[in-house]
């Protein structure tokens, strides 16, 4: 990344790097992954494809919680991973679908989940394993890559595409830390 397109700021330890539609970042601990929902609940358009890749305990369903749980839709303990039932429906004004294609091989089993429908309802839409979706080039979308770091730290790529992301991730809400 050059230094002319980004800036760089420290938040309380959280290295933050900021173009206009790319975020870079870490998380300390599932708290901190949850407020980082919380957060994006805040800044996300109705009618956004948030596509979350990263490896088994990554965090995908975590950060999910913190989402559903922002946006007014439902509590954190009410979101568990849409493995079986393949996709979950959460709140209105905005309605929440979450979705796991982990399972999911085909084109054909993607298109019997009714996703496109969702996202045309002005929903949010949360896909887990979502890089196996066929994305029009158009589509108000967030990608999400959450690399595994260690036991409790993960590493979160955030890329908006067809709108901005122009704020800046202010960090944690740990029990000693203050809100920034
Ligand atoms: N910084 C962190 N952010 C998120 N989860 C964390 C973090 N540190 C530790 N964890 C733990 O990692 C696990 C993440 O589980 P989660 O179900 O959210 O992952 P997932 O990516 O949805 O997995 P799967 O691919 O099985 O659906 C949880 O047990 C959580 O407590
Ligand atoms: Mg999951």
């Amino acid at each position: 990344m050059s230094g002319a397109e980004t800036a760089w700021s420290e938040a309380g330890g959280h290295r933050v790097e900021a173009k206009s539609t790319v975020i870079e970042l870490c998380t300390h601990s599932p708290e901190e992954t949850l407020e980082l929902g919380r957060w994006l609940a805040r800044h996300l358009p109705h009618g956004c494809l948030v596509i979350l890749d990263g490896e088994l305990g990554s965090g995908k369903t975590t950060l999910t919680k913190g989402i559903v749980s922002g946006l007014g839709a439902g509590r954190e303990e009410e979101v568990t991973s849409p493995s079986f039932t393949l996709v979950h429906e959460y709140g209105d004004a905005p309605k929440v679908y979450h979705a796991d294609l982990y399972r999911i091989e085909t084109a054909q089993e993607i298109a019997t989940l009714g996703l496109d429908e969702a996202l045309d309802q002005n929903a949010v839409l949360i896909v887990e394993w979502g890089r196996k979706l066929d994305v029009a080039p158009t589509t108000v979308r967030l990608d999400i890559k959450i690399e595994l770091v260690n036991d409790s730290t993960r590493r979160l790529k955030l890329e908006a595409f067809n709108w901005k992301l122009d704020e800046r991730w202010p960090g944690s809400v740990a029990s000693d830390t203050k809100v920034r």
